[in-house]
């Protein structure tokens, strides 16, 4: 059974498809913690809603970045994590982390990579006038939104959307696939050969 950390910023509601589709499918994981950088992320209420451990750390609290992570990859040996989900989580995650978790730390973003990187995904996608954007799940490498893709799935745009209905299909998108990418990793699907990933059925 795999041990998964959920990294989340805000909302949480990534983490909320997580632990609904934990519930009812065979993920062969269990989400046994929920970390933030955010007192404030509902996240952590949900976490807690749920029986999940939660743990805030503030980033403003640490002399350095370096520090921070090195508290944050503490948490991670000591919960024996697996698998690191990154779920709306707004701090880059830092080298030393990285290394000891290479190829176990994955994320979600709100648009069909490489187009359209960095934080305002939907909003990008929608102002640039695209008819066609999606969400994808990549592993985290040391570049922003770059890492091997794992899952697509493309959202239409159509002439009578806004921005907000916009937002509403991709995270509809976003609630489907990720828990499947997770219970992909999980039964060991996946295979990573430099940039293509490939998926055992
Ligand atoms: C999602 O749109 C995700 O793609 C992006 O951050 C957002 C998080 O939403 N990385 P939520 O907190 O899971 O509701």
């Amino acid at each position: 059974m795999n041990r998964i950390a959920v990294f989340a910023s805000g909302f949480g509601s990534n983490l909320q498809a997580l632990i609904d589709f934990s519930k009812n499918d065979d993920l062969n994981g269990e989400i046994v913690l929920v970390f933030s950088n955010k007192s404030s992320a509902y996240a952590l209420q949900r976490a807690r809603n749920h029986g999940i451990k939660d743990i805030f750390l503030d980033p403003g609290q640490f002399c350095s970045r370096r520090e921070y992570d090195e508290q944050v990859l503490s948490i991670l040996k000591k919960e024996k994590i697996d698998l690191v989900v990154l779920a709306g989580y707004m701090l880059l995650i830092g080298p030393n982390i990285l290394e000891k978790f290479k190829n176990r730390i994955i994320n979600i973003h709100p648009a069909l990579l490489p187009a359209f990187k960095g934080s305002h995904g939907i909003k990008d996608a929608f102002d640039f006038g695209v008819k066609v954007t999606g969400v994808t799940v990549h592993f985290v490498d040391e570049c922003l939104d770059s890492g091997p893709i794992i899952l697509q799935q493309a959202v239409e745009i159509s002439e009578d959307d806004s921005c907000a209905t916009l937002e509403e299909k991709i995270h509809g998108a976003e609630h489907r696939i990720y828990p499947l990418a997770v219970k992909y990793f999980c039964a060991g699907m996946l295979k990573i050969e430099g940039r293509k990933v490939t998926i055992k059925k």
